[in-house]
């Protein structure tokens, strides 16, 4: 039953499939993700803990992704400024890896369409997504889940108010300090986002209000005729009108 069409290079261990949900299999199993009976030496390949997926690293480091309440959000905070139209409207989230910021802005929309194409980060944003539906994480239930490229959905899809995207951010030049665990781990199994750009313009022409980039202080804007930036400690986020015409 189990399609072994190789999408990804990182193995799920078959003998835990059994602690999985019906619905998580059923969706694994649309993802064709390979499968191992023993973990692969020094590779990544994924697990099962407490009924849900793990990410683990060939340095046996583990990524359980876990959806959590925002702290402290408030209004007055730059993304919520930046995304001050999407209250009470639709929000697609084009970039979703594991929904951290999917979740905030389901504290303001009315529904939020989370979209994600790598197949382990998917698999990984299914059982974060699962826990916290069980766990009655407030504004998980106001977030859908899609598999593929945003840059395909987004034209298939009906039109939203905003369009958060959070792509890979591009490498400092210079590392002073190694990044954050998960950060360091999603850069090398998904790489650089390197059509951030085209993601952009697809946003544009398909969204109603406007399209929030989150990008690094260190980086330059995404493009240059922004409206307005909201900017935080770390990160800054860029605000882009609509634009009806073709690029
Ligand atoms: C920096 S992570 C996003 C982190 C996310 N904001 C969070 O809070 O967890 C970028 C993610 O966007 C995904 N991504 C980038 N471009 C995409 C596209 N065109 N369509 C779907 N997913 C995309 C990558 O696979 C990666 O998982």
């Amino acid at each position: 039953m189990w399609l072994m069409t190789v999408l990804s290079e990182i193995p799920l261990l078959e003998n835990c499939i059994g602690s999985l949900s019906t619905e998580l299999v059923d969706a694994l199993v649309s993802l064709n993700l390979p499968l191992c009976s023993v973990p692969p030496v020094g590779g990544y390949f994924l697990s099962c803990e407490k009924n849900g997926l793990v990410l683990n690293t060939g340095e046996g480091e583990k990524i359980r992704p876990v959806l959590l309440k925002p702290a402290g959000l408030t209004r007055k905070q730059p993304l919520l400024r930046a995304l001050a139209p999407a209250r009470a409207g639709i929000v697609i989230d084009a970039t979703a890896g594991l929904a951290g910021d999917s979740l905030k802005l389901a504290m303001i929309a009315d529904r939020v369409i989370a979209i994600e194409r790598h197949p382990v980060v998917f698999a990984l944003l299914l059982s974060a997504m699962r826990t916290a539906r069980i766990s009655s994480l407030s504004g998980a239930e106001k977030i859908e889940v899609r598999y593929g490229d945003a840059i395909e959905l987004i034209q298939q899809l009906p039109a939203a108010d905003v369009i958060f995207m959070d792509p890979m951010f591009p490498p400092k030049r210079k590392h002073s300090a190694l990044p954050p665990k998960l950060v360091r781990i999603l850069r090398d199994i998904v790489g650089d986002d390197s059509d951030d750009e085209k993601l952009l313009r697809v946003a544009r022409q398909h969204v109603i209000r406007r399209v929030v980039v989150k990008r690094p202080l260190y980086a330059p804007t995404l493009a240059e005729d922004y409206v307005a930036l909201h900017k935080g400690k770390l990160v800054r986020y860029e605000v882009y009108l609509p634009m009806k015409t073709q690029l």
